[in-house]
């Protein structure tokens, strides 16, 4: 059977934004969005200049449950703690995955390393069977993500999912997600399967590329890309190569009822998880690590 490429739905550059304490950053999807990139609800690139007085706010405490973030780090780290007593940093290369389920409560404190800080965060979200679920931390560092090369000219670093046979260290996720950082040499064309019925999505961190079957115009740094129905995308690099974030996971077609950290799926729940956070009986269970 012919593969079917994917078209490319949608193109939005990121834009500038200040989040948690002050923190410039720039926004590549989220709330105005939904249901476009269902499960994934947010998308966020910190990626930073010299300027440390941009990001040192950070994010101090602040509770999360319904959805997971996914914080994956190219420069600097982020100093993490939380409401149960882990405490830990997330280092270049590094990924946590932090399934907040019923709830965890904590601050995300970017800090420079060399004068350097940058990554991102990805916001997935949790079905109404999983909203409540037990609260999970998968702290990955950068020694154990492997990184592949499916043909010649192209480095796939393997978070989540399988490329190559290679199978990424993050696992057992509910929306089922691929998430790759993937590198394209120059003039180098690169065809993934993805399954149908999937959202897929690439976010160019580097140079430029085409994407999508017979593209004409090439996306460039901070571009996210929204692809159409099939079963595999089709990525072209131009001359100076392109590096991109590349995501995909089941929708979960559900209501969404959204406010701030906590995303659930009426109006009813998100007030009485904001109730129990002033009531200070927001943590249901301790998380563990894995
Ligand atoms: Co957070």
């Amino acid at each position: 059977m012919m593969a079917r490429v994917r078209s490319v739905e949608r193109v939005q550059q990121a834009y500038a934004t200040i989040e948690g304490a002050g923190v410039r950053l720039h926004r590549a999807f989220g709330y105005e969005d939904v249901p476009l990139f269902d499960p994934f609800l947010m998308f966020d690139d910190f990626r930073a200049g010299t300027q440390p007085e941009d990001y040192l706010a950070g994010f101090p405490w602040h509770p999360h449950r319904g959805i997971e973030t996914v914080t994956y780090m190219l420069e600097g780290k982020i100093e993490h703690g939380d409401s149960m007593g882990n405490a830990g940093s997330v280092n270049a290369g590094d990924i946590q995955w932090m399934t907040a389920g019923s709830g965890i409560i904590h601050q995300e404190m970017p800090k420079p390393v060399n004068g350097l800080m940058g990554g991102f965060q990805l916001w997935v979200n949790l079905p109404r069977s999983n909203k409540m679920m037990d609260p999970r931390y998968q702290e990955i560092k950068q020694h154990q993500v492997p990184v592949v090369t499916p043909q010649p000219g192209v480095e796939v670093t393997v978070i989540c999912g399988t490329v190559g046979g290679v199978k990424g260290p993050v696992e057992h996720i509910v929306a089922d997600p691929e998430y790759l950082d993937i590198t394209l040499l120059p003039d180098t064309g690169f065809l993934h399967k993805v399954r149908a019925g999937y959202t897929a999505a690439a976010y160019v961190i580097g140079g430029k590329g085409y994407f999508g079957d017979g593209s004409e115009s090439f996306s460039k740094n901070r571009d996210m890309i929204l692809f159409g129905g099939g079963d595999s995308i089709k990525v072209r690099s131009s001359p100076e190569g392109v590096r991109f974030l590349f995501f995909s996971g089941k929708p979960i077609r559900e209501s969404v009822a959204w406010g701030g950290p906590v995303v659930m799926n009426t109006p009813e729940e998100l007030a009485e998880a904001f109730r129990e956070y002033r009531d200070g009986t927001f943590i249901k269970k301790k998380g563990t690590t894995g």
